[in-house]
């Protein structure tokens, strides 16, 4: 018997698969799959501190780079020589006093956690390292996702890299930031852009998939959780094993909100940690479903029975409208977020709460976190936008210990921060306007400048 196995999230159902099966649902009733364990059987340590230096690898192997194998104690679900790694999760926890003062807490009470150091530029590296373990695991040879940008280039990165399988990528024709399109581009995936937006790509990329039989990497792959796990792990070990009280992460297709819960109520539930911290996802205003769903139509986990009928007049809604997700933060300009039940799942374990912060509340937030030498794009910002609104509402208090993830690095989408930096007010608004952006209190501006000695002392001194 495997110590790895497949369950459908939903209680009422609870139907178990072996992990050698390729689901992108429960075949029963249409549900999210989890990867679950006979923690009895794990070779686990008493002591949370124990963790991740327990799985040394020999030197060479996967597990000697890779932040994620590291921990691969906590996902066995496939052996050793099965595991595929491009040297993801070697990432840090980074003080960041000057962000805290724009928070609103004590200046060391604010750690931004960096995923863009991932290889290809995003935490999705983590989770890559999930699925296309378990993509080898079962001898797959084409492996697809839709994306805003990063699923994508990690996707294509992995495959490029380890030769393993041949990439193919949907993307909403138009929805990408150029650092990401050209990451898939040059590692040599089939890049389809497809007339339309996340959503639409999303919901081609399924049917695709179930039809021609091809391995599917999105994050309705529980195997991706699993990599996306070990971001927590990572917080906890950059702690010293210190237990935060927020960990705050931007909310778009909702995969890492929901592994970060998962992650942390398996190490609670095991009595590996004391508490469990609170989580808090945070929406671009321009895509606020989660939000809306939650806080305005009451939306919960419910010990499993979700109210479906809530989701789906919510976007039948969206439908009769017209309305799309639109936001400068293109990562997560998603509407119809596929791993929504596991988040609310996260949010009832981890006592979470969900908000929304706008585009202007994310540029300006970002310009602060590149103010401790971190650079990141608007998606991730998002993170520390919301750490500020709820400081602001006193949900956070000032001397918590709040954790905010940066899913993604600045050189990813830089064109919204050069806007940011150096247009006039009135250029800004004219370009993002429609986005809610209309200052940029906090910009950095060039300084055109004559090509003359003089001229450009003059300026060098006028720099206070
Ligand atoms: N931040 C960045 C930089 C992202 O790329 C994404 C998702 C998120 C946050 C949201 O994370 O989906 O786990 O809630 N990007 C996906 C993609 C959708 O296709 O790259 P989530």
């Amino acid at each position: 018997m495997s110590i790895a196995l497949q369950r459908c999230i939903n209680p009422g159902c609870a139907a178990e698969y072996d992990v050698l099966q390729t689901l992108p649902k429960c075949p029963k009733c249409g549900n999210l799959l989890d990867v679950d364990y006979d923690w009895d059987r794990m070779r686990l340590p008493d002591r949370a501190d124990r963790l991740g230096r327990l799985a040394a690898w020999p030197s060479g192997g996967p597990g000697s780079v890779s932040g994620v194998w590291r921990f691969g104690d906590l996902l066995p679900f496939a052996p050793a020589d099965k595991r595929v790694s491009i040297g993801e999760g070697r990432t840090q926890l980074r003080p960041s006093p000057r962000t805290a003062s724009y928070v609103g807490v004590g200046s060391d009470c604010l750690r931004l956690q960096y995923e863009g150091l991932n290889p290809s530029g995003s935490f999705k590296d983590n989770g890559m390292a999930g699925a296309f373990t378990h993509a080898n695991l079962v001898g797959a040879r084409v492996a697809a996702c839709a994306s805003t940008g990063n699923t994508s280039a990690s996707l294509a990165a992995f495959a490029s890299a380890s030769g393993l399988m041949r990439a193919i990528i949907f993307i909403g024709d138009g929805k990408i930031a150029y650092g990401k399109l050209s990451q898939a581009l040059d590692y040599g995936a089939a890049t389809l852009l497809v007339k339309g937006d996340f959503d639409d790509a999303m919901a081609r990329v399924q049917e695709v998939c179930a039809e021609e039989g091809i391995y599917l990497v999105n994050s309705v792959n529980p195997f991706r959780l699993e990599g996306q796990k070990t971001t927590m792990y990572r917080v906890l070990e950059g702690l010293d094993w210190r237990l935060p009280d927020w960990i705050v992460c931007p909310g778009g297709n909702l995969g890492n909100s929901s592994a970060f819960g998962k992650a942390l109520y398996e190490l609670y539930d095991h009595g590996l940690i004391a508490k469990l911290p609170r989580l808090a996802v945070v929406n671009s205003a321009g895509a606020p479903t989660l939000s809306r769903l939650v806080n305005q139509k009451g939306l919960k986990w419910n010990g499993g029975r979700v109210d479906d009928a809530v989701i789906s007049s919510y976007y039948a809604g969206l439908d009769a409208r017209g309305e799309k997700a639109r936001t400068l933060a293109s990562a997560i300009e998603i509407n119809r977020p596929v791993n929504l039940k596991k988040c609310l799942r996260a949010l009832e374990r981890a006592n979470g709460v969900v908000l929304e912060a706008t585009d202007q509340e994310i540029l300006d937030a970002k310009a602060w976190i590149a103010r401790d030498g971190l650079g990141c794009e608007p998606a991730s910002a998002a993170s520390v936008a919301g750490a500020k609104i709820l400081v602001e509402r006193g949900v956070i208090d000032k001397d918590s210990l709040v954790i905010a993830i940066l899913t993604g690095h600045q050189l990813k989408d830089p064109h919204a921060t050069v806007a940011y930096h150096s247009y006039a007010e009135d250029k800004l608004r004219a370009d993002y306007g429609e986005f809610g952006v209309a200052s940029s209190r906090f910009a950095n501006r060039p300084m055109p400048v004559a090509n003359s000695l003089g001229d450009i002392i003059d300026a060098i001194r006028g720099i206070s």
